[in-house]
């Protein structure tokens, strides 16, 4: 153990170690107790050499250990003096429930630090070679999600605000609903011909680009049997993008 308990929340990035942060790959060096979950990636298991590897078993947002669970256990470890560092995937501060453990954590009294990362709602996209804005093309980006919390059978997003949204689109937890979700955006006004592409497992060993459009974005994730991880591109910038950048193209 390193002197008091505490805890780091990690943002391990989109999965591939080389895109961790020094400060994030210096905390897990540091680490008694690494927590983390499905997507942040056991491939960063030798920056931590020291320490014991928890998985806590989320995946795109279902949690598989309750969140108060999970808050107790980084309070019981922290208040034995441990250094708990807590990997999630991307930045913890972007559909990683990182406020709300950071809260717990301060109301417990325990000393919590966020160490950023890469979202992956812009590095998977970068590594597909696309850029979320695009000078002419698109002056800004929106990250929305497309989980649906449990308990709600509707899209609790406005899709029709969104729709009006003239930059890009960039879509988090949204495979499963996809289909929807696409013919929410062309009821609110977006044309089908609008260039989708679906980054999956970006920086991962089975990292693919599957280029669609709006209009046909259902049969082309089903014809690709496309899984999550994913981040679905909606707009022009799709087309800026040099062939070469991506792993897979449509036929
Ligand atoms: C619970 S959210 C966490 C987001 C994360 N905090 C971030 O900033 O990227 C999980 C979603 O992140 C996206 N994601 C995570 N890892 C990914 C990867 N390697 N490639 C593409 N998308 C990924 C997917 O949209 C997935 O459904």
């Amino acid at each position: 153990m390193t002197g008091a308990g505490r805890v780091s929340l990690v943002g391990a990035g989109p999965g591939d170690p080389d895109l961790l942060t020094l400060r994030g790959a210096r905390r897990l060096g540091e680490a008694d107790l690494v927590l983390y979950d499905a997507l942040a990636s056991e491939r960063m298991r030798p920056l931590a050499p020291r320490a014991r590897w928890f998985y806590v078993g989320k995946r795109a947002c279902r949690n598989s250990i309750d969140q108060d669970v999970l808050n107790r256990l980084m309070i019981k470890h922290a208040s034995r003096g441990r250094h708990v560092v807590r990997l999630k995937c991307g930045d913890p501060f972007v559909f990683g429930r990182g406020g709300e453990e950071v809260l717990a954590l301060s109301d417990a009294g325990v000393p919590v630090e966020v160490v950023p990362g890469l979202s992956t709602a812009t590095a998977a996209p970068a590594l597909a070679g696309i850029p979320v804005t695009h000078r002419g093309v698109a002056h800004d980006f929106t990250v929305v999600s497309g989980h649906l919390p449990p308990g709600h059978p509707d899209l609790l997003t406005d899709w029709d605000a969104v729709a009006r949204l003239h930059g890009t689109l960039l879509l988090m937890m949204a495979v499963e609903n996809a289909p929807a979700i696409a013919d929410a955006l062309l009821a609110g006004g977006r044309k089908p011909e609008t260039p989708v592409a679906v980054v999956c497992d970006g920086s991962m060993p089975g990292e693919r680009t599957v280029l669609s459009t709006l209009g046909s974005l259902a049969g082309d994730l089903e014809r690709d049997e496309v899984q999550p991880p994913a981040i679905i591109v909606v707009g022009d910038v799709v087309a800026v993008a040099r062939p070469e950048h991506y792993n897979d193209r449509r036929g």
